[in-house]
């Protein structure tokens, strides 16, 4: 009798709970984000972000639809649980060492009137001070599921401008396109930034991209809709975006960092923080490092990567290079076109590559006991072709034969448009993939530099053996593009967009501009250009991509990437729009020194950056690295000033930019100050 009548109210308050509509709030630790959560009479649970009271976004539908249920409609909310995390973690190598991971947290569990009774799913929101995320978990007994699309709709209060690129870009290697929110007609890859009318900036895009296809973004416009954006899994070949188990899975973070300056965008860490703490217990061979490499010369067709007259990568030419790297103190070494598998189609019939089999002129021993009486560590490549069960199932050998010559880091390829023949590199098939190389690669200590890769996603917190990636149009197109190289502007992007995905592999350093071979095309940069760009750009792993005899041409120049460090303690941008220019200054993890980095777009440019915000107590010796008034990216690139200067918190350094210029400073700390 009383079972019955607990059972009667029980029904009563489900109606009842099922029946108004409810609203949770939650809110950042500095409460000036908040992020208001409705579940309807209806069952659709919606969303709407506010930032010091203003919206951001207005009422915004979450769910899913499954193959076999939909998740968007008749949710019955089962549960709420908060909770609140607040730590400090150290980044073994990063743009800084501390990392605060500060939020409040707020689980949803819905059970489904028009679903399976044992499936339920949590939406899990996460509120931190510098963004908010959601995710979706599915809980259940092992019965399978397949994801049509996640339905979220995302309604802006206001028509921000938007840096994207359009979803078919091959690797993600074209230029971001600038355009109104409302002008969006296509689909675009994630990330995506955005900047508002009253200057707050926006950069949606994922963290914890682990068993999933990647997100991308796309507008309705049947709906006429002009300031909504929906989300588009990349899709498998059999349209399934993605395949998996209740009780087993859980979709990536939708992440939105949002933030006041360019500063507290790029500088964000909301994408490493929702990720998982690292796996790795013993990370001390794990070796941030610049390298140079057997490539440019065969971007620029002096050299090739297949076997005959001009092959690169002979013993001969490593000893060289490595002879180079030793005398200026650069660390790594890469080799490409040293396997079997390159002659002939080596992107359509990478199937033949053999990632353990050095062609006859590549003598493995020789160099690697070279390398290593010269203190330079090799760095091998691993390009598929795209054939990723070709290369799987030589990985346990190829790690071993990296191991043997005491190689521990890779740069992985995948020149192909499709993967094996048949799937999208960013669907899930391809994540899956490219994460169980980078396990592999961790249990055998061997670093990775990701080509042709799904955009990253903050996965080297968890694997800090992933250093950096590509997912950019680099410098190598400067060396072979139609269409004349990457204009300047490009660079003046990257830090806003790109860069907030993770490490970017761009390959600067070029320090000769001719190129007979293309003569079409070339870098649109100057030559302190070239070094301002290891301040503006961040890669652990980080090329020297040019060649010995170009390096030699300036040695004064090349001074400063000798010394230019890879691992960072702090970071800040100092100045900046996006697509005109930006001011990026780093102090050295292992020093109290500080780098400064300034580049810009076509447009010339006098900048004023003051020193207090950065430096401190104390005598700087300064190196400053800039243009002249004669300097001339297309005319007269490499007309450079080297200029010496004590400086102290107190000064401000007056920079002249010419167009497509760049200006660099290596800020000593007086040792004699110390005592
Ligand atoms: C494209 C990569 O981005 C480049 O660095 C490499 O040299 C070629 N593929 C060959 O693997």
């Amino acid at each position: 009798m009383f079972k019955n009548l607990n059972l009667i109210a029980l029904i009563a308050l489900t109606l009842v709970f099922a029946g108004c509509k409810r609203n949770y709030l939650l809110e950042s630790p500095d409460t000036r984000l908040e992020v208001s959560i409705t579940v309807t009479p209806a069952g659709e649970a919606q969303f709407s972000v506010k930032k010091d009271l203003k919206p951001l976004l207005n009422t915004s539908l979450l769910g899913l639809k499954l193959w076999e249920e939909d998740w968007t409609h008749s949710l019955l909310l089962k549960e709420v649980t908060r909770t609140t995390h607040n730590d400090t973690w150290l980044q073994p190598w990063g743009q800084q060492t501390e990392v605060i991971n500060h939020y409040n947290e707020l689980a949803l569990r819905f059970k489904n009137r028009n679903a399976n009774d044992s499936h339920q799913l949590i939406i899990r929101f996460r509120c931190f001070n510098d963004g908010i995320a959601f995710r979706y978990e599915f809980l259940g007994e092992n019965d399978s599921l397949q994801i049509i699309d996640e339905q979220n709709t995302y309604r802006f209060a206001q028509d921000p401008q938007l840096w994207s690129i359009p979803y078919n870009t091959p690797y993600y290697e074209g230029l971001w396109q600038k355009r109104p929110l409302s002008e969006i007609n296509d689909t675009v890859c994630s990330p995506i930034t955005m900047e508002l009318p009253n200057g707050t900036y926006i950069c949606m895009h994922e963290a914890n991209l682990t068993d999933y296809g990647a997100q991308n973004f796309f507008t309705d416009t049947t709906a006429n809709r002009q300031t909504e954006l929906k989300t588009y899994i990349t899709p498998w070949s059999t349209g399934v975006k993605v395949y998996g188990k209740w009780g087993k899975m859980m979709s990536p973070w939708r992440t939105f960092i949002i933030a006041d300056n360019l500063n507290e965008l790029a500088t964000s860490n909301l994408l490493v923080n929702l990720n998982e703490p690292c796996k790795i217990e013993d990370t001390s061979w794990i070796m941030p490092m610049k390298y140079m490499g057997i490539w440019w010369s065969i971007h620029l067709g002096y050299h090739t990567w297949s076997q005959g007259p001009n092959h690169g990568a002979t013993t001969e030419n490593m000893k060289k290079y490595i002879k180079f790297c030793a005398e200026h103190g650069i660390k790594g070494l890469l080799a490409e076109g040293w396997n079997y598998g390159w002659d002939g189609d080596w992107s359509g019939e990478g199937f033949k590559m053999q990632f353990n089999k050095p062609y006859p002129d590549f003598n493995i021993e020789k160099i690697a006991e070279y390398a290593e009486q010269n203190g330079v560590n090799i760095i091998g490549h691993n390009e598929t072709g795209g054939w990723t069960e070709n290369y799987e199932s030589q990985l346990d050998e190829t790690f071993a034969f990296c191991n043997k010559y005491n190689i521990h880091a890779v740069k992985t390829g995948y020149v192909n448009p499709l993967l094996d023949g048949k799937e999208l590199h960013k669907s899930q098939y391809g994540v899956r993939h490219m994460r169980r190389v980078v396990e592999k690669a961790a249990e055998a200590h061997i670093m990775i530099d990701n080509h042709e890769c799904v955009m990253p996603t903050g996965l080297c917190r968890t694997y800090p053996n992933l250093m950096t990636g590509e997912a950019v149009r680099g410098q190598e197109w400067d060396a072979w593009s139609v269409d004349g190289g990457s204009p300047a502007e490009h660079l003046t992007v990257l830090p806003f967009t790109r860069q907030l995905a993770g490490p970017v592999d761009f390959t600067p350093g070029t320090f000769d501009f001719s190129n007979p071979k293309n003569p079409q095309t070339r870098v649109h940069s100057t030559l302190a250009r070239q070094l301002a760009l290891y301040v503006v750009l961040y890669s652990p792993l980080q090329m020297l991509s040019d060649m010995p005899e170009s390096y030699d041409k300036h040695l004064d120049a090349f001074r400063f990437l000798e010394q230019v460090p890879v691992d960072w303690s702090k970071s800040y941008i100092l100045d900046g729009k996006i697509g005109d220019f930006v001011v990026t200054a780093r102090k050295d993890r292992h020093s109290d020194d500080w780098y400064i980095g300034a580049i810009n777009d076509e447009q010339a440019r006098e900048l004023h950056i003051p020193l207090s915000d950065i430096l401190d107590n104390g005598a700087y010796h300064a190196t400053v690295y800039r243009s002249t008034p004669q300097t001339d990216w297309q005319d007269n690139p490499y007309e450079l000033q080297i200029e010496q200067a004590e400086l102290t918190k107190t000064d401000t350094l007056h920079i002249h930019l010419r167009p497509a210029d760049g200006y660099a400073v290596q800020l000593k700390k007086n040792s004699t100050e110390k005592l």
